[in-house]
């Protein structure tokens, strides 16, 4: 789906959203969202926050999985995927502090294996993602799952490519600041969510259009969501270009 603008496109993705949550809180369910970071979901978090300001749109009956955290990484380091969701979200929204999931890049190096499977069980017991949303790095990477990744991987440390590093550099002080590891969902987890919209504004075009058009393959992680049964790209002009 092509919008004019970013900002036309997250509303579009933020009314969806909107609704899932209101649907699910009239049949007194929990509403579970799989959260990204990065630029793309800035405008798409300032219209959740407008829609509970604005319009009365209650996250009490949310729970949210975020998808990855650099490591290793202070929770109040301005640059943590934790304190960039609470700047863009949660600090701005009536969800439970208990219900907000985000990987621990405090934790020692050894109980990061128990920490991922621990967030998978907490994934299933929450009854799975209904809807998880992504952004898309310009190696295709999703979450922090880098070319090559498996299809099959779950939760899990990962090395992040130089291409990611310098991409992400521009939040830290110079690339050598940038964490050569992250925590991230694995391509499965991310697979069995029940809806997947991924949004791309800008640059992007070059590697929307391989993910989209071009050949299923581990090299481009987003490629593989062609293979998801309910996933849409929901795109700007910009991003649309090389379609
Ligand atoms: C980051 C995140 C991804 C994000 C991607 C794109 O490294 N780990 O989850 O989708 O890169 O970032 P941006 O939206 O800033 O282009």
């Amino acid at each position: 789906e092509i919008f004019p603008t970013a900002k036309s496109g997250s509303q579009r993705v933020a009314a969806e959203i909107a609704a899932l949550i209101r649907q699910k809180e009239q049949s007194g369910a929990m509403c579970v969202l799989g959260l990204a970071t990065g630029s793309s979901p800035i405008s798409l978090y300032a219209e959740l926050v407008r829609l509970h300001h604005e319009e009365g749109l209650s996250f009490k009956n949310v729970i949210t999985f975020n998808l990855d955290e650099y490591y290793p990484i202070d929770r109040e380091a301005y640059q943590s995927y934790y304190s960039f969701m609470h700047r863009h979200l949660f600090a701005h929204i009536d969800i439970k502090p208990e219900n907000v999931h985000i990987f621990n890049g405090e934790l020692p190096k050894e109980q990061i294996k128990q920490h991922c499977v621990e967030y998978e069980q907490m994934i299933a017991d929450a009854g799975g993602i209904d809807l998880q949303i992504l952004g898309i790095g310009n190696n295709g990477h999703i979450g922090f799952n880098e070319p090559g990744a498996s299809i099959h991987s779950a939760s899990r440390m990962v090395v992040l490519d130089n291409n990611t590093r310098s991409a992400n550099a521009r939040d830290f002080q110079n690339i050598s600041r940038v964490p050569r590891l992250a925590i991230t969902m694995g391509i499965a987890t991310i697979m069995e969510a029940r809806r997947i919209i991924l949004m791309a504004w800008g640059n992007k075009a070059a590697i929307v259009a391989r993910a989209v058009e071009g050949n299923v393959t581990e090299q481009v992680p987003a490629s593989i969501l062609q293979q998801h049964n309910n996933c849409v790209f929901v795109i700007d002009e910009n991003a649309a270009t090389e379609l």
